[in-house]
């Protein structure tokens, strides 16, 4: 059917496709680390564990975990094996068809544009708590909300979002190995400020703060039920976005030396490290605080101040701007990459696919959606939009995982040099994970979810179709 027309997976691997083949293993691990330690760890495990699971968020973390693993390993079969700088938008148009490779695309581009919009707002606000600790002085509320925010009546805009996105677009514009540079550096700033918790932390834990593990059930007023074993699973629904931004790795296939090697590499590198700090950072900050307490908007820094380490409190601080920034960074640079693909491939206007002619960047994908992004964060009040990013990428992962099974069936001759284990174990609980979480997240999330993808199915079928490459070949 016309719909699931593929091209031939004559893939991107190793040919020239305009973009600088620039970035090794250690860049891809720390473009991975960059984008997945962020507010998720700094700032939701709080909440998480103070509203759904109790100290059993370690477990809300494994599930989660779990879920990315199998993800992260049909990922990295796909990477190696078919490419692309689309990512899973890619594998999708090279293995499943137009259609479901726009819908992928459609939800990465969700997940993107608000991880980095939703982060910019939690990036102002450290980032002014740090300038009122540092120069004494601090920006106006004014402009550190956005306009007709709720909670602030009177705001203009979010003047610190809006500026880092711009700051940052300038700065992937200007080439990817200056931005795996001062990624690289960001990252070993965020990294120091994680060690120094589990320092510290370790040397404070009362073993009765881990009592009960996991909470008996209750139920609210409104009838919605917490803790309990339901309590892990939608706090590892929540959590989930902690792990967000590994599959952003893979946006960087046709800017890597050696992809088939490197990418493997980077995504299950990058995703390992950061879910055993994951489990190591939550474990001790239930322990060295109840959990009760966690429900503030820097939990990390908040704990170590109640056992009396402020120094590390304030170094943890620097730590989440750092974090913050890359996590930006890196899905600025995903969101940039997946346009660019899905531009190529004539589903968008070309101008997403113009290349910068000296710093071979997608120089139209990094302009328009920074446009794009720079509004969101500076002019609408994000709040929940969190779990919408959640969900596009639990949609995008389960889709992935279906396609590694897909095409070991209809392309068996396809040179796989990485192939996820346990085949089809991984791929079949990676869907399963995967939908379970999803089956998790509010009412409000897939309402949400839903207007985005008739919005994405109506550009579709009233300009992709009938701009596609595929539509000019002959059949
Ligand atoms: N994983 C990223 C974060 O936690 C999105 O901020």
């Amino acid at each position: 059917m016309s719909l699931f027309r593929t091209k031939k997976i004559a893939n991107h691997i190793e040919a020239d496709t305009g973009l600088k083949r620039s970035l090794n293993a250690f860049d891809l691990t720390m473009l991975g680390i960059g984008a997945i330690i962020g507010a998720g760890i700094f700032v939701l495990t709080g909440v998480a564990a103070a509203t759904h699971a109790g100290p059993a968020i370690v477990l809300s973390y494994v599930l989660a975990g779990t879920a990315c693993a199998c993800a992260a390993l049909s990922y990295a079969e796909l990477a190696a094996s078919v490419g692309g700088a689309g990512s899973a938008y890619g594998y999708g148009y090279a293995g499943l068809g137009e259609l479901p490779a726009w819908i992928i695309g459609w939800m990465l581009v969700l997940e993107y544009t608000v991880s980095v919009a939703a982060v910019s707002s939690g990036w102002s606000g450290y980032f002014n708590s740090a300038l009122a600790d540092l120069l004494g002085a601090s920006l106006p509320d004014y402009l550190l909300h956005a306009p007709f925010d709720p909670a602030h009546p009177g705001s203009i805009m979010n003047l610190p979002a809006a500026t880092i996105i711009a700051l940052l677009g300038v700065l992937l514009a200007t080439g990817a190995k200056s931005s795996a540079r001062f990624n690289a550096v960001m990252v070993a700033i965020k990294l120091t400020a994680i060690a120094i918790f589990i320092g510290v932390a370790m040397f404070h834990v009362n073993p009765a703060n881990w009592h009960p593990f996991i909470p008996p059930e209750t139920v609210g007023p409104d009838g919605t039920r917490e803790f309990g074993l339901g309590g892990i699973a939608t706090g590892a629904a929540t959590i989930f976005f902690a792990y967000l931004g590994f599959d952003a790795v893979s946006t960087a296939a046709e800017e890597t030396k050696k992809p088939q090697r490197d990418l493997p590499i980077g995504i299950l590198a990058s995703l390992s490290l950061c879910t055993i700090l994951y489990i190591i950072v939550s474990g001790l900050l239930t322990g060295i605080v109840s959990y009760k307490e966690l429900n503030v908007a820097h939990p990390v820094a908040y704990a170590l101040e109640q056992v009396g380490a402020h120094t590390a409190a304030g170094l943890i601080s620097v730590g989440a701007i750092a974090g913050l920034t890359t996590v930006m960074l890196v899905m600025f640079f995903g969101q940039s990459r997946v346009l660019f693909a899905i531009a190529r491939d004539g589903l968008l206007p070309k101008f997403f696919a113009t290349i910068h002619p000296k710093t071979k960047t997608p120089f139209g994908s990094i302009v328009l959606s920074g446009a794009v992004m720079v509004v969101l964060g500076g002019l609408v009040p994000l709040g929940k939009l969190v779990e919408v990013a959640n969900i596009g990428t639990l949609g995008a992962f389960v889709i992935v995982c279906i396609g590694v099974m897909v095409l070991r069936r209809t392309r068996p001759e396809l040179n796989r040099p990485f192939r996820a284990p346990l085949y089809p174990l991984v791929p079949v609980v990676g869907v399963l994970a995967c939908g379970y979480l999803m089956v998790n997240l509010e009412a409000f999330t897939w309402k949400a979810f839903v207007v985005w993808l008739v919005v994405g199915l109506a550009i579709f079928f009233g300009y992709s179709r009938s701009h596609s490459e595929l539509a000019r070949q002959p059949a």
